[in-house]
């Protein structure tokens, strides 16, 4: 595992965009894990940023995203579809059709997580992965559990991840309570991953999930035994992790 240590968001974001744009330079078309919520945002900021300079190329790139809201349609506000395409993939030359999300309308949920997992094989699997940290340390939307799940499944969300995502809707009722999630088996497989964290609200959680036991309770501690593990965090939240 690898900790970089930001100075603030701001730098968090900038250092995080160094590693992605990295990757996209190295194999243009790799295949990129993306994530939605708010701590990511800075990093796509910063990307769109560099694409508008001519600096990082997005033609060749292939991207799957983590997880999706269940029964929200892909142009509904708060699905994640729509959170892509207005943060990110509208402002750079990704081609759409190259760029894939669990599918929340899907009429079998379950045949849609076979198809999700089938089509990140089929793309050679995840050479780098993006992640930020729930609150209640979930990665995607894999909530903790008794065990871990490996491949992408439909999840009841817990009241905490409604809650802290309620932000974004009218009131929490109108908080999706399903969502479809990559599994755990997809992330770890990916080729690298970097975690992204910021702020003193996530200092307890990104300390047991990097430094305690390595338990489904906890669905981000799994991160630990990753071969390749990037940890890029401002001073926020990182403060509990050196005390
Ligand atoms: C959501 C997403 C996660 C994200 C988490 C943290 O629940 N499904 O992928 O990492 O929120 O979000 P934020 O960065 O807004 O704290």
């Amino acid at each position: 595992m690898r900790i970089i240590k930001a100075k603030s968001y701001g730098d968090m974001s900038r250092k995080a965009a160094n590693v992605i744009s990295a990757q996209v330079i190295l194999k243009s078309n790799c295949v990129l894990g993306l994530a939605t919520g708010a701590t990511v945002l800075g990093i796509y900021e910063q990307l769109i940023d560099w694409y508008q300079k001519g600096d990082v190329d997005f033609s060749g790139v292939r991207s799957v995203n983590l997880d999706e809201y269940v029964k929200l349609p892909g142009d509904h506000e708060q699905s994640y579809r729509h959170y892509m395409d207005i943060n990110f993939f509208h402002h750079i030359n990704i081609r759409m059709e190259n760029t894939n999300l669990p599918n929340g309308m899907a009429e079998g949920i379950e045949s849609e997580c076979h198809r999700y997992d089938a089509l990140i094989e089929g793309l050679g699997g995840i050479d780098l992965q993006l992640l930020g940290l729930g609150h209640n340390g979930h990665i995607g939307f894999n909530e903790p559990n008794e065990a871990f799940e490996k491949l992408t499944h439909c999840v009841q969300l817990k009241d905490i991840t409604r809650k802290a995502n309620a932000r974004y809707f009218q009131d929490e009722d109108q908080v999706p309570k399903e969502a479809i999630t990559m599994g755990i088996k997809s992330i770890m497989q990916a080729k690298r991953i970097l975690l992204c964290v910021s702020g003193a609200h996530k200092a307890e959680i990104l300390k047991q999930v990097l430094t305690g036991p390595v338990t489904p309770a906890l669905p981000g501690s799994i991160l630990q035994m990753h071969p390749n593990l990037i940890v890029v965090a401002d001073e926020e939240a990182l403060a509990l992790l050196y005390d």
